[in-house]
């Protein structure tokens, strides 16, 4: 790709190497460990770098390339200017990429004991200079961050992004302090022999990743995209600066009851390290006050976002059309919506995806439930697959099928009822994933789980193929109907 070509399509190579961790140490390793312990294969002692594996592949790679490769092209625009230090970005995307891909290759292979203890050494080298590739990375391109946000017009209330820029704060920072613990954990795994990261390390990563990333950067492109895209109301302004001042104390609190362990583990001569589980159990409360008000946000924002159009959308007010005799010129448009069906039901994979995150709002209440009336335990992995599977992948399905052809300058999709099926397959992968853990001890419910990765593989799969034909089409191109791929063969 040329320099020109990241200055045009600078989303393009982040969402190719998303794709391709997905398919590989992403959702390949998911399918492959559901797989294997639902054929009763026992897992050995590497099991844990690789459930560490899949997870950095999929919250760093998947999501967070995803993320940054929409978010470098959209976020500068909506202060006004364009990705500054452009220039900067081939470095920034090289070092990230290769750092995610050393991680996910290196871990698996140093707790496999690979060529022996001789290459030891090696696989832990390879392991640390993943972090600090991925260090450097994010090191670049949070200059080219700041120097944007140094050429933005100055943020006023009226300015587009002032609702929502308290959540792109989270977001930032929550971003560089998981790269930046990520980089801790590794080296002090190192230091100390081991193949994985510490339980505190890791629980902190997890979290800022799913509830300091992904919700609130959901919650950016939600509430200034899909009012456009959707014909909703527009989102009341004011209160989602408050609702991000409540969110950041509630993530605070959840975050709490891992720094504890954590400060104890890495300076374990102070004052406290003898009452760590003492000091633990008075967080666990705040941690259950946290998520209380965590998850009220996200609540007040669903509703905010009025998906069931219980207001009056945006375009209700707007004066009359002035011209009817031109209507013939114009393209007829779905019911509700603006486009023609070029980029698919990509609406039915967003109510999905915020369906999901509903759902995880109930299961982690359960969670808070369970912890403190020991009614009932929902296991953090259900909560978190809901979250992972059923909420972020399809929203990046739908916001992917909604966004990339317009980024990409093209009039839409080259297979629109693709998108109709990775409602279908993706919806499966994330129900065989989360319900079936809901029923530990049931023969059925370990099938049906072992199945979940091969249809969260497919999803990617389909996703991959209908963004990379739609990138590489003609951009006068038609979009396609179905049938045109099926007889292809
Ligand atoms: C259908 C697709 C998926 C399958 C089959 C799958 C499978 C698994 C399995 C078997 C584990 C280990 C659970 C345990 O040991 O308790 C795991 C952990 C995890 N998965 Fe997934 N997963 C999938 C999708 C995802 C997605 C999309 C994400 C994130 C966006 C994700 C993030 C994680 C994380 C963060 C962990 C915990 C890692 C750790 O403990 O260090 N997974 N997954």
């Amino acid at each position: 790709m040329n320099l020109a070509n990241w200055f045009k399509h600078p989303h393009e190579p982040f969402i190719y190497a998303a794709l391709t961790v997905a398919l590989t140490a992403g959702f390949g390793y998911g399918a492959f460990m559901v797989g294997t312990l639902a054929m009763g294969l026992i897992p050995g002692t590497w099991w844990g770098a690789l459930v560490q594996a899949h997870g950095h592949a999929q919250l760093f790679g998947w999501m967070g390339l995803f993320i940054l490769g929409m978010g470098l092209y959209f976020l500068p625009r909506l202060r006004g200017v364009p990705l500054q230090s452009a220039t900067r970005m081939p470095l920034a995307f090289g070092l990230l990429g290769a750092g995610i891909g050393l991680r996910v290759l290196a871990q698996p292979l140093l707790a496999w004991n690979f060529f022996g203890a001789t290459a030891l050494p090696f696989w832990q080298i390879l392991w640390l200079v993943s972090a600090a590739l991925e260090l450097a990375g994010i090191f670049v391109l949070g200059s080219m961050l700041v120097t944007s946000h140094r050429a933005a017009k100055p943020l006023i209330p009226t300015s587009p992004a002032y609702p929502i820029e308290p959540f792109l704060r989270i977001a930032v920072l929550s971003f560089s302090l998981a790269f930046l613990l990520n980089g801790l954990g590794i080296g002090y795994a190192v230091a100390q022999g081991k193949s994985t990261l510490a339980t505190p390390f890791e629980n902190l990563i997890i979290t800022l990743m799913f509830y300091g990333v992904a919700v609130p950067m959901a919650i950016v492109f939600g509430t200034r995209t899909l009012p456009l895209f959707m014909r909703l109301a527009p989102p009341p302004r004011e209160s989602l600066r408050l609702l991000a001042r409540v969110y950041s104390v509630g993530l605070l609190l959840v975050l709490l009851p891992s720094l504890v362990p954590l400060t104890a583990m890495l300076f374990p001569s102070t004052l406290f390290q003898n009452r760590v589980a003492e000091i633990s159990a008075a967080l666990n409360l705040l941690w259950g006050i946290g998520s209380l008000a965590l998850n009220l946000c996200i609540l007040i924002f669903l509703w905010q976002l009025d998906l069931l159009r219980r207001r009056s959308s945006w375009v209700a007010n707007r004066a009359a059309n002035t011209r009817p005799e031109l209507d013939v010129l114009r393209k007829p448009t779905r019911a509700n919506y603006p486009d023609s069906g070029e980029y698919g039901r990509f609406e039915l994979l967003i109510y999905a995806a915020f369906a999901w995150l509903g759902l995880t709002v109930v299961l982690n209440l359960a969670r808070v439930l369970g912890e403190f009336t020991d009614w009932f335990r929902v296991s953090p992995d259900t909560a978190r697959h809901a979250l992972a599977v059923g909420f972020v992948t399809l929203l990046i399905c739908g916001m992917a099928a909604r966004m990339v052809p317009g980024f990409s300058h093209k009039k839409g999709l080259v297979y629109p009822q693709l998108v109709a099926v990775i409602f279908v397959v993706g919806n499966l992968a994330a129900l065989l994933r989360v319900i079936p853990t809901l029923f530990p001890n049931s023969e059925i419910a370990l099938t049906l789980w072992g199945l979940s990765g091969i249809f969260g593989w497919m999803t990617i799969a389909l996703l991959a193929f209908n963004l990379v034909t739609t990138i590489r089409s003609n951009p006068a191109e038609s979009p396609l109907p179905l049938s045109n791929l099926l007889h292809r063969g």
